[in-house]
């Protein structure tokens, strides 16, 4: 059921992930050693290609679009090369659909202020007790404009199923917004089935997919979907988000602009200014992902989103053996994991785990990760729908240890002696 989105296609002849190098791309890694960077879930470092791309820009075009002198038309044809990257990296059939801004949760509240002035007889949205609150208050923002909300409840197996979906929607439904990946227990969720459902009911799909962006490949495409957002500080980027709409959905939507502002997307759902050298850094990461595709598969010459698909597949089976391993950890020190736990679906999941430690608060086990320099985080992973559901508190929560490709089996082993050391003496 998962193969489209969490599947690993792995193949004999598939080269070892090249992890020495991949650490050697980000510079943080070493700038910090022997800290180890467990919190990527609220943000992952950046490769030194990212890193000369912000630069570059402000050295050299560091001006507003739109001139007609050769800094600004410099700019101009960057955000033009982002837009191309970001369209290839989503499979989106044209760069145009393609926005950038802040932030997710400013693109969702865009759309959903948009959304909000054309329910008309579709006036139910579904929301889910799984997403990030970011996914969800922005929709239930509607209800002055008399939106109505269906909760989409995960099931305690740790994931949404979309026959669960299928009884909310009906002739009402106006949009479902769900999330691709939980940015607190990791759980990946059958979008392609999700959009069929969504469909079938003549309702639109709008994906967060902002935890599952560093992790697989994206295709909107395939999909099926009708929104998506990211966030590219996510992606070994710098802070930056980006929206992907269908164009002739996005064609419609009644956004906030000034009145020489073209009603076209990109430029009706970019108001005011963004931040191009995140453009350029964002650019940047996807060939930074380009030309780790090319090297695990020591072929160069395909289409950027060839490279792109091929180091996001080992990304996939290398991060699936980091799952594997911290797994292993967290039943040997008896840590309750929230969320998809059982070897056999690690397929359906990113390495990202919530969990306690019996006895232990989550404050207690952050702070003595942190003074093994271990960084991950305690709380409530703003979601707060999700910790009512696992009954946990609001104030304290649980911790969540986030890991992406440039973590290693040695720092799961430095993990696992402090968890060990607390379960034991707590
Ligand atoms: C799943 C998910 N959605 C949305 C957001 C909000 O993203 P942003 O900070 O780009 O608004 C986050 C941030 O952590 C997230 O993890």
């Amino acid at each position: 059921m998962h193969t489209t989105l969490g599947g690993t296609p792995t193949s004999a002849t598939q080269p070892r992930f090249p992890i020495e190098s991949v650490r050697d791309s980000f510079p943080a890694l070493k700038h910090a050693a022997p800290f180890v960077f467990f919190d990527n879930a609220a943000g992952a470092q950046i490769p030194q290609v990212v890193f000369d791309a912000v630069n570059h820009h402000l050295l050299e075009c560091n001006v507003q679009r739109g001139g007609r002198y050769p800094q600004s038309q410099e700019v101009d044809a960057a955000i033009d090369r982002g837009r191309r990257s970001v369209a290839d990296f989503l499979n989106a059939r044209d760069s145009s659909e393609v926005a950038f801004g802040m932030n997710a949760t400013s693109f969702i509240r865009i759309v959903s202020l948009a959304i909000g002035q054309s329910l008309a007889d579709r006036k139910e949205i579904v929301i889910t007790d799984m997403d990030h609150e970011a996914n969800v208050a922005t929709w239930m923002a509607l209800e002055p404009l008399g939106a109505k909300f269906r909760l989409w409840k995960m099931r305690d197996d740790g994931n949404l199923h979309p026959e669960d979906l299928w009884p909310l929607l009906s002739a009402r439904t106006r949009l479902v917004a769900c999330t691709v990946t939980s940015n607190a227990l990791g759980s990946i969720v059958d979008v392609p089935a999700v959009a069929k459902f969504a469909h079938d009911a003549g309702a639109e799909l709008f994906l967060d997919c902002v935890h599952y962006g560093p992790h697989g490949i994206i295709d909107v495409q395939a999909w099926g979907c009708d929104y998506l957002v990211c966030s590219g500080y996510k992606i070994f980027s710098p802070h930056m988000g980006f929206l992907w709409g269908r164009r002739e959905l996005l064609e419609k939507l009644p956004t906030f602009r000034e009145d020489f502002i073209p009603n076209e997307p990109p430029v009706k759902l970019e108001a005011g200014t963004f931040v191009y050298e995140n453009v350029a850094g964002m650019t940047a990461a996807i060939t930074y992902l380009e030309n780790l595709g090319k090297q695990v598969t020591g072929n160069g010459a395909k289409s950027r989103r060839a490279h792109v698909i091929d180091a996001l597949t080992a990304i996939r089976e290398y991060e699936e053996s980091l799952s594997l391993e911290i797994l292993r950890v967290f039943e040997k020190s008896g840590a309750t994991v929230y969320g998809v736990r059982q070897k056999e679906r690690i397929g359906e999941r990113v390495p990202t785990f919530l969990f306690n430690l019996p006895h232990v608060s989550p404050q207690v086990v952050t702070e003595e990760l942190a003074r093994a320099q271990i960084g991950v985080r305690d709380g409530h992973m703003y979601s707060p729908r999700l910790m009512e559901r696992l009954k946990l508190s609001m104030d304290s929560g649980a911790v969540r240890a986030s890991l992406v490709h440039y973590n290693t089996l040695d720092e799961i082993q430095r993990f696992s002696d402090v968890l060990q050391k607390l379960s034991k003496h707590g």
